[in-house]
């Protein structure tokens, strides 16, 4: 089959090994990709958020299955209009991709359906809005309705600092009509974990649990990032949390799409907390994380294909999805001034004398006059599977000290917690 895998991060990146890999798989195109993809993938300049340029290069280039990746082009409606120009799409619809691009959607869906989340209000007005920080105190959290690339969530230590990003939202413009609407809601604490899960609009298969580390410097300080580096599995998230969760989240959001007349067909992610009253969910994401992917589809050992093919088929209680026991890690390495203002078109060095093992999957990259440059936040994420966490770690980590970039930074304490 002839396979057009839509994005450019390391998602994208790990996303593509795994289908070149498939005997399923005769041709691989990448709109975008990256400098990294290049090497597995025909890359192809159509944007991720080109609808019609997509459709038109699937149609014309005879794609016979196309995989979204990312959270804009399945908001846009991409999978709805491949398929309606007869191409087979993996990825949920516009509708039931609303679980990620509208928070005020998601979190009536939890309030209808018994799911644990925190407690909320919506607001479409700022007055309310601000009385309701007032009422409740801090700690608080202000959440913009729409994607905001990960970054439209404030957790507020002060009542101030919640009237602040209430106003920045609202009234400020920040995050444009993504945060118009917001949704204010109570502060819960607790070790957080990323549950990924194929789905078919029926069937739910959940992968192995995993844990991002979102901000930017060591401990969980600085500034929220889109992710400076992942583990799988995670110890404290055991089979009878993974038993509970099942029975009260996956499963009731699962059906609760269907019943909705939504049902979600692709990759339903849960970010969950675990609180002290048991597992909530803090977010639903429509996709793969990343760089959740990277170490979660590193310990896959079926066909990707195989499966992504089942999902779209609504024939996912067939395929037989098998797992590594073993432990994997990612480290990510990002720009200098990453996640604010940083300067790309660096050259990259050491990519070619990596320690055995270890991958680098490419995110800002991109190959110019044959060479590695930097092109973007997040750079590369190196990743490794061993037979202990520890293990993971410290290969993940060789890799890192394999690789150098000017103003290269990254966190030194990637899967300390687990
Ligand atoms: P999100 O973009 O929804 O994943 O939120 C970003 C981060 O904000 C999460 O990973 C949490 O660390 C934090 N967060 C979101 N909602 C809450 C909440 N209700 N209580 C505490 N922290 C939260
Ligand atoms: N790593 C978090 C996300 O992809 O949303």
């Amino acid at each position: 089959m002839t396979v057009l895998v839509v994005g450019s991060g390391g998602r994208e990146h790990v996303i593509c090994a795994k289908l070149a890999r498939s005997p399923l798989v005769t041709k691989l195109f990448c709109a975008p990709g990256n400098g990294g993809i290049a090497k597995l993938a025909q890359c192809v300049p159509v944007k991720a958020t080109d609808v019609d340029g997509m459709v038109e290069f699937a149609r014309q280039n005879s794609i016979d299955f196309v995989v979204v990746a990312p959270d804009d082009p399945l908001a846009l409606g991409m999978v709805d209009a491949l398929q309606a120009a007869g191409i087979r799409a993996f990825g949920p619809t516009k509708q039931a991709a609303r679980i990620e691009s509208s928070k005020i959607f998601s979190k009536s869906l939890m309030k209808k359906y018994a799911i644990p989340t925190a407690r909320w209000e919506a607001f479409t007005q700022l007055e309310p809005a601000l009385d309701y920080v007032r009422r409740q105190g801090a700690p608080i959290v202000v959440k913009a309705d729409g994607l905001a690339l990960g970054k439209g969530v404030v957790v507020a230590q002060t009542v101030g600092e919640a009237l602040d990003a209430v106003r920045d939202m609202m009234e400020g413009g920040k995050f444009f009509e993504a945060g118009r609407r917001v949704v204010i809601e109570e502060y819960l604490s607790g070790p957080e974990v990323t549950v990924l899960a194929f789905c078919d609009g029926k069937t739910l298969l959940p992968m192995p649990a995993s844990r991002d580390h979102k901000r930017a410097l060591d401990a969980d300080m600085g500034p929220n990032t889109g992710g400076m580096g992942a583990i799988c599995p995670v110890s404290d998230y055991g089979e009878a949390l993974s038993a509970r969760c099942m029975e009260t989240i996956f499963r009731p959001t699962v059906d609760a799409l269907q019943a909705e007349g939504c049902p979600f067909q692709g990759i339903l992610y849960f970010g969950l907390m675990l609180t002290p009253d048991g597992p909530s969910v803090i977010e639903y994401n429509a996709r793969f994380g990343d760089p959740e992917a990277q170490v979660v589809l590193t310990l896959l050992e079926s066909d990707l294909m195989e499966i992504f093919l089942a999902v779209e088929a609504g024939s996912l209680d067939s395929v037989d999805v098998r797992w590594s026991s073993r432990h994997a890690a990612c480290v990510v390495m990002a720009s200098g001034g990453y996640p604010g203002a940083y300067e790309t078109g660096k050259p990259i060095s050491g990519l070619d004398a990596l320690p055995g093992g270890v991958c680098a999957y490419h995110a800002g990259t991109a190959l110019q006059d044959g060479r590695t440059v930097t092109a973007g936040g997040r750079v590369l994420g190196l990743t490794a599977a061993a037979d202990s966490l520890s293990g993971a770690l410290k290969l993940a980590y060789l890799g890192v000290d394999a690789v150098s970039f000017e103003g290269a930074h990254f966190r030194t304490d990637i899967g300390k917690r687990g």
